[in-house]
Order: structure tokens, then C-alpha cells, then sequence
């Protein structure tokens, strides 16, 4: 039975209040509250087994390099993965693509080939894809969306061609909540001779991920959003495929043998984690998949499922609210606008309120300016929100739509 009352005794930043009221919560989009289990992971390898990993002999550096190996280990399984080799960690999910447009794009593109995104793309799935088509005479191509958001099928087909080299998309829209069938595009790509690489920062956090069984080439997402620490994030890229691509950085560690002339490189995936790693993150985001495995993917999306409708329903109430992005298939992410009324307004009523959203544009400027705005609200969920959390927000956007509109 899932008990999100419970659940948020979980995370101590519920434990407070703000002004002697309760806060809401409604930005697990941007990034998510961490579980006492990863902080105390955490703090527990600082004060018990910290050393540099892969370097040292003593008991502390074997103890953190089991830790950080086993944490790419539980990443691997999260994923579906076939080795743990298959799995680089990088600082965030915008460092994973751009690594891959850096290293693999640099070696397989060139004038006249096609990158394929979709428009819903948030900017580290597009501009690390603008820049290196730019730097190779390259194009980017951009199918486009349905007005209310949804992945349309003919679009996407119609922009596929045998000069597509890599289709990189969201599984997930952090602006419109669309989720994009993965297996399909990933088929067609492959159909069509490219590679698909598969952004899942918004998708990792509500839903089983399955690489073998999207069959994608790369997978990318950051550790903040799936519960776990800053400064770490996942690539997850087929082994032939990452084996056959170039180093990212250079430095420690990344290396087998260096002479002042030459460096022979280590094998995958050492080759891309130069310098020490973020090794107590990656642990930490280790920890919070496995928080989130031991609630259970499936009842985490019920639970989401649940109060997506609830939202859905309840914003209805607030009159001249618009809902920006309502596909049939859609996660807990609801960008808004409400009629004449500016979102630094809104967001400023709503901080009051202790309601807390983000507004703009994003991370994602041109899929907002797409569907005809220059800047949204958006509430978006988490696996620890409740009911009360969405009464919260429908209350205070009543408070601000009134008082705007009256004023
Ligand atoms: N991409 C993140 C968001 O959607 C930062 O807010």
C-alpha cells in the first residue's frame, strides 16, 4: 500500500514549515528532494570509507572503489543495461549529450548529414546538437509536435531520411509532459540507418526504463531529478558503440599507459570519467534508485497517475487557466497560463502561499515559444506529493487570478 504521508517522513526537508504553514512542493521537474537514505549514504561514505577511488591500496580506497563500481552496478540494473561497462557517469544529463555529440558526433558527422530531434526538447538535448551540427556543417532538423503536445507519428516519419545519422529525443517533455514512444522512434531510427539516443531526465523519475527492450544506442539522465545528489549524472550507451568512441576529457585515470609522447587509453567506461569522479554522488544516486525501487516503480506511477488526474481535473477550476501540452499519454507536468496575467506575478501570489512552482521558460525556449508563449508556470510532481500539495496551488492560483483580475 503506498502511504505518501509516510513516504514524505522520508524527506527531512518536509519536516519544516515556512512561516508556521506547510510548503508544496511543485517542482520535482527542475529537481527533486532528496530521501534521508541518500543523505545518510552520503555521509556515511564521507565519515566511514572516503578515499580517491581506483588509485589507492588501503582499506579505505578498495572500500570506496567497491562502492562507487557497485553503485554503476545498481545503475546498470536500473536501467536494464547488459554490463555495467555500458555505464559512463558524467556530471548531469546535459554533460552526457554533450559528450556523445562531442565524441561520437565528432566521428560520424559531417556536411550534409541530419540530426533529428523533436521540438519538445529542453536545451541539453538540443543545443549540444545545434552546436556540433554547426561546427560540422551538419543540419538539425526538428519534427514538429501536435498543438496540444502530442508525438505525431506522420511528422516524425516524414522527417527520417537516409541522411539522419542519430534521432535524439525526450521520452519524456519537461514542458508539455508528453511521454514519446520510445520503441517506435527507436525502430524507425534504426530502420532508417541512425542511432537513437534517448533523453530520460523527466522520464527516469516516474517510470521502469528498459534499454534493452527500447533498444536505444544512448540513454541520458541526471541524478538530482531521480532523488539523488547534484553533480552527477548517467550515460548509458550500447558497449560496441561506446567502445569505438573517442575519450571526451583527458587526465587521470582515463589513461592505461602515458609516456610524454603518448597516451594509450583505458577501456571503456574509465575512458570517459577523467580526473577523480563525483564517487560519493554516484554512490548517493545509487542509493536514491534504490529508494525509489523499493517504493516500486509501478506504485510510484500509480500514485502519479492518480494525482495527475486529480490536477487535471482541479485546474479546471481556476477560471482563464490554460493548460499548455494535454497529449492522451502524459506525466505530472502542468505548464500553464492564465489570461492576462504575467507568471512573475502568479509565482510571486504563490511564493506567499508557500506554493512552489517554476515559471519561464524552462530550460526548454523553443518548444514555449511554439506553442505561442514567452513564458509559463509550471507545477510538476514527485513521488512524495500529495492531494493536499495540488489544494494548495488551485487555492493560491484562485487567490491570484481574483486579485489580478479585480486589480
Ligand atoms: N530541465 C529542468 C526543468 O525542467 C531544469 O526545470
Amino acid at each position: 500500500m503506498y502511504d505518501v504521508y509516510k513516504i514524505r517522513r522520508d524527506f527531512p526537508i518536509f519536516q519544516q514549515e515556512l512561516n508556521g504553514k506547510p510548503v508544496a512542493y511543485l517542482d520535482t521537474a527542475a529537481s527533486a528532494q532528496k530521501p534521508s537514505a541518500v543523505l545518510e549514504k552520503m555521509h556515511k561514505v564521507y565519515t566511514e570509507i572516503y578515499a580517491n577511488p581506483h588509485r589507492g591500496t588501503y582499506y579505505f580506497a578498495d572500500m570506496i572503489t567497491s562502492a562507487y563500481e557497485n553503485a554503476r552496478k545498481t545503475v546498470a540494473e536500473f536501467v536494464n543495461a547488459r554490463k555495467a561497462s555500458e555505464i559512463v557517469f558524467t556530471r548531469n544529463a546535459t554533460e552526457s549529450v554533450n559528450l556523445v555529440a562531442a565524441t561520437w558526433g565528432m566521428q560520424n558527422l559531417s556536411a550534409g548529414d541530419e540530426v533529428l530531434i523533436s521540438q519538445a526538447e529542453h536545451h541539453a538535448n538540443l543545443v549540444p546538437w545545434q552546436q556540433i551540427c554547426k561546427r560540422l556543417g551538419a543540419k538539425l532538423i526538428v519534427f514538429p509536435v501536435a498543438d496540444d503536445g502530442s508525438f505525431v507519428q506522420e511528422e516524425f516519419i516524414s522527417h527520417l531520411s537516409e541522411k539522419t545519422k542519430i534521432v535524439a529525443v525526450t521520452a519524456m517533455s519537461n514542458v508539455l509532459g508528453t511521454i514519446f514512444p520510445i520503441k517506435e522512434i527507436v525502430k524507425a531510427a534504426h530502420d532508417a540507418g541512425a542511432l537513437a539516443l534517448v533523453d530520460a531526465c523527466q522520464f527516469a523519475v516516474h517510470h521502469q526504463i528498459d534499454v534493452k527492450d527500447f533498444d536505444c544506442d544512448f540513454l541520458v539522465f541526471s541524478a538530482h531529478k531521480t532523488y539523488g545528489p547534484t553533480g552527477v549524472g548517467v550515460l548509458y550507451a550500447k558497449e560496441h558503440i561506446l567502445k569505438g568512441m573517442p575519450p571526451y576529457q583527458f587526465g587521470g585515470d582515463m589513461v592505461d599507459t602515458v609516456t610524454y609522447e603518448n597516451t594509450i587509453f583505458a577501456d571503456i567506461p574509465a575512458r570517459f570519467e577523467a580526473g577523480t569522479p563525483a564517487c560519493v554522488q554516484a554512490i548517493g544516486l545509487a542509493e536514491g534508485l534504490k529508494y525509489m525501487q523499493n517504493l516500486g516503480l509501478a506504485d510510484i506511477m500509480l500514485h502519479e497517475k492518480q494525482l495527475t488526474a486529480y490536477a487535471t481535473e482541479r485546474l479546471t477550476e481556476v477560471p482563464n487557466l490554460k493548460i499548455i501540452g494535454t497529449a492522451k499519454e502524459k506525466g505530472g507536468v502542468f505548464s500553464f497560463d492564465i489570461k492576462n496575467i504575467h507568471p512573475q506575478d502568479i509565482a510571486f501570489v504563490l511564493n506567499k502561499e508557500n506554493v512552489d512552482v517554476r515559471i519561464g521558460h524552462h530550460c526548454a525556449q523553443p518548444i514555449v515559444n511554439r506553442m505561442g508563449y514567452t513564458s509559463l508556470t509550471r507545477a510538476s510532481l514527485g513521488l512524495y506529493t500529495t492531494k493536499e500539495d495540488i489544494d494548495m496551488l488551485i487555492s493560491a492560483l484562485l487567490k491570484a487570478e481574483k486579485f489580478f483580475r479585480e486589480n
